[in-house]
C-alpha cells in the first residue's frame, strides 16, 4: 500500500457552505463544548464531500480554525485514515481490499486488473479521466471476500469476470450495480439455507 499522497496543486483557500455549515452546527451539538475538537473526523469528511472527494490543505486549517485547536490536530487525523483523500481522485473511486481473507480469496487479481484497466499505480487518475484506485485494509466485508469500494457502494463476491465487467462498466461511464457478484442476498448463505440448513426467502 503507497503512502498518502498530498496533492501538490493545492487550493489556497477553503470554506464551508452554507448548507454544511448547518450540518456543522447540529454535529457540535452532540460534544460538550470543551470537546468539541471530537468534531474533527465528521468535519473533515464533510470538507472531502464538498470538494470533489479530496481534502485540500486549506480546510484542514479552517477545521483547526473552527475548533481552536492545532493545525497539527487536524492534519494528523486526515493523514491517518485511509478514508480521507488528500489528492484528487476519480469520479468512479475504487478501494480494494486486501487484507488476508480478501487476499486469500483473490484480491491480487482484483489489484492486477486495476493496474491494467485503470492505471498501473495507486491514486492515479485513469487515461480515460473517470477513475482511480487504491488498496486500503479491511472495509468489513470479510463474509464477501474479495471487495472493492467503488464511492459509497460495496461490489462483493467478486472474480477476475465480474471484476472486469465492473471496471470496464466504470471507464464506460455506466457502473453496473452493487452487491454480490455471486447472486447472495444480504450475505446469507449461498444454496439458499440459513444458518440452521433451512430454506430462506
Ligand atoms: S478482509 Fe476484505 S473486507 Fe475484510
Amino acid at each position: 500500500m503507497s503512502l498518502k499522497k498530498i496533492h501538490e496543486d493545492q487550493p489556497k483557500e477553503f470554506k464551508f457552505n452554507s448548507e454544511n455549515l448547518k450540518k456543522i452546527d447540529e454535529i457540535l451539538k452532540k460534544y460538550p463544548k470543551k470537546n468539541k475538537k471530537s468534531a474533527v473526523m465528521p468535519l473533515l469528511y464533510l470538507a472531502q464531500r464538498q470538494n470533489d472527494n479530496w481534502i485540500p490543505l486549506a480546510a484542514m486549517k479552517y477545521i483547526a480554525n473552527y475548533l481552536s485547536i492545532p493545525y497539527i490536530s487536524v492534519y494528523e487525523v486526515a493523514t491517518f485514515y485511509t478514508m480521507y483523500n488528500l489528492a484528487p481522485v476519480g469520479k468512479h473511486f475504487i478501494q480494494v481490499c486486501t487484507t488476508t481473507p480478501c487476499l486469500i480469496r483473490g484480491a491480487d487479481k482484483i489489484v492486477k486488473l486495476c493496474k491494467e484497466k485503470i492505471s498501473p499505480h495507486e491514486n492515479e487518475i485513469s487515461k480515460q479521466g473517470n477513475c482511480s484506485w487504491m488498496e486500503v485494509e479491511c472495509l468489513g466485508a470479510c463474509v464477501s471476500a474479495p471487495m472493492v469500494q467503488i464511492n459509497d457502494d460495496y461490489y462483493e463476491d467478486l472474480d477476475e469476470k465480474s471484476t472486469k465487467e465492473i471496471l470496464e462498466s466504470l471507464i464506460k461511464g455506466k457502473p453496473l450495480k452493487p452487491g454480490s457478484y455471486r447472486g447472495r442476498k444480504n450475505t446469507a448463505p449461498e444454496k439458499k439455507l440459513n444458518t440452521n440448513g433451512e430454506n430462506h426467502a
